[in-house]
């Protein structure tokens, strides 16, 4: 996410922005003062210091459901509500993760699928009481949603969010994920762990978890993307404890066992058999360590693009975590652009925990994601890239060049160049900075070279460089 509003780090250097530049409190944020000349039931939770700042005790359950209640319907033009104690959406916040998936969207690295209609659609796993990301997704982009959940209060509630807005009602449809098959079960054995705080490896809590996507996909669906905003702690007692915050939201709600890691990488197997019913596949994750471990079973299942955001949402910091199957366009081994044969890209200010061995196994990800052969070395920091005699093909059929070569369009057809490759290489310049650098091995499709090159330095930017550089 670019733009938006900076603040400033203790070392003096820029954090990142606080909102999407989209975002509609990205410019300023919500006027409670003035909301509460204009709704007398939120005007009891606003206090005015004696500068003239007011300002809403965020500690308080009551005033953060009227202050969303009312931004909601001020705002958003939604009418909403949830019972006492289930978890109180923050609306600037949510609304991030709804404009980074609109620039997933609009991103034209992975085709949309065939089955894909006009309207752009959704699946909000755990859409929880309050259904926050349908009712926004809907109000603000005209998306339709399916959202999932297993408890009775909200599914209960969801609807009832659903059917309070009429003009949005045909956009949102909420399913109960234990109706799926074999679901009473393994939810029996997922409460009473959250109850006991089991603390069981990931591998074996995963399995505990009700379906995902199993039974509450139906065969013939095709989705744009899917979202999530998952349980992230192992307990109660692990939920409770940032004071600053009314931390409200039921056992259900917060924590399930293995916390986050277990709820994710439950999404991330699911994926893998519903690889061609979703564009992207998205989650939210709470704590930067789970972050890594996901991008890497993310990897080990075979994704072919990964992408990561950071969110900072007031004190509180939070990912984003993208994965897709689909092959990248096509055009990505497709080129007429005139090329050169050596290449190179810096990348800055690595984000922690990142260094020359993840940016070389996400550019093996990312070339083998085009279906092009790869040759890693890990001891010398290489990847040496060839392209079959059918892509060679393709592309030169596409327009570009062979060595020395003035040809028509018939003996281009008839081009037996093979083997054309590029060798990468990763250096390590200093801690936090690596050099990328490319070369072509036999001068061969400089163009298709090139164009795959800038698309190898955008994919890194994006996955490994912080936001706020
Ligand atoms: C942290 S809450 C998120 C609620 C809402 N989406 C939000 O952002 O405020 C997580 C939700 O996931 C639901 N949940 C837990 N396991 C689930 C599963 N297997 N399928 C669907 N929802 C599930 C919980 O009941 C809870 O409502």
């Amino acid at each position: 996410m670019g733009g938006g509003r900076k603040r400033r780090r203790r070392d003096g250097s820029d954090a990142p922005p606080v909102m999407h530049p989209r975002n509609r409190y990205a410019a300023a944020a919500p006027d409670f003062a003035a909301l509460a000349s204009l709704y007398p039931s939120f005007a009891p939770f606003v206090t005015v210091s004696g500068g003239g700042r007011a300002s809403v005790d965020f500690t308080d359950f009551a005033a953060t459901r009227e202050l969303t209640r009312v931004l909601l319907l001020h705002d958003h033009g939604v009418n909403w509500w949830i019972p006492d104690g289930q978890l109180c959406p923050t609306v600037p916040n949510r609304s991030n993760y709804i404009h980074w998936i609109e620039d997933l969207l609009s991103s034209d690295l992975i085709p949309r699928i065939s089955k894909s209609s006009e309207t752009v659609r959704g699946f909000d796993i755990g859409t929880g009481a309050n259904c926050i990301y349908p009712l926004l997704g809907a109000s603000l982009l005209g998306w339709s949603f399916v959202g999932s959940d297993v408890t009775d209060v909200a599914l209960e509630w969801a609807k009832r969010n659903v059917e309070s807005n009429p003009h949005l009602a045909g956009l949102i449809e909420i399913r109960n994920a234990n109706e799926a098959p074999c679901s009473s079960k393994s939810e029996t054995v997922a409460e009473e762990a959250v109850r006991e705080n089991t603390s069981e490896p990931v591998d074996s809590v995963v399995r505990s978890i009700a379906p995902i996507f199993v039974g509450v996909v139906k065969d013939s669906e095709s989705f744009d993307f899917c979202m999530c905003n998952p349980p992230f702690f192992e307990s109660m007692e692990e939920a409770g404890l940032n004071p600053k915050t009314s931390c409200a939201g039921t056992a259900e709600e917060m924590a399930c066992p293995g916390g986050e890691q277990a709820f994710i990488t439950h999404i991330i197997e699911d994926s893998v058999s519903f690889k061609n019913s979703f564009r992207w596949f998205t989650s939210m994750v709470g704590r930067k360590a789970n972050l890594k471990l996901l991008v890497s079973k993310v990897r080990e299942a075979g994704a072919s693009v990964v992408k990561t955001t950071e969110f900072v949402q007031g004190q509180t910091a939070r990912w984003g975590l993208a994965w897709s199957f689909i092959a990248p366009r096509k055009n990505v081994i497709r080129s007429s652009t005139p090329g050169k044969v050596h290449h190179s890209f810096m990348l800055q200010g690595l984000r922690r925990g990142n260094g020359a061995f993840q940016v070389l196994k996400s550019a093996e990800t990312f070339f083998c994601a085009s279906n092009l052969s790869c040759k890693t070395d890990s001891l010398s920091f290489s990847i040496d890239v060839t392209l079959s005699d059918e892509q060679t093909q393709a592309a030169t059929l596409d327009g570009d060049d062979l060595p020395g070569s003035v040809e028509d369009d018939s003996t281009k057809v008839h081009s037996t160049v093979t083997g054309a490759s590029f060798r990468i290489s990763v250096f390590e310049q200093m801690p936090g900075t690596l050099l990328i650098k490319g070369s072509l091995l036999n001068k061969s499709l400089s163009g298709t070279f090139t164009s795959l090159f800038s698309q190898l330095e955008e994919t890194l930017k994006t996955e490994f460089v912080s936001k706020d550089r």
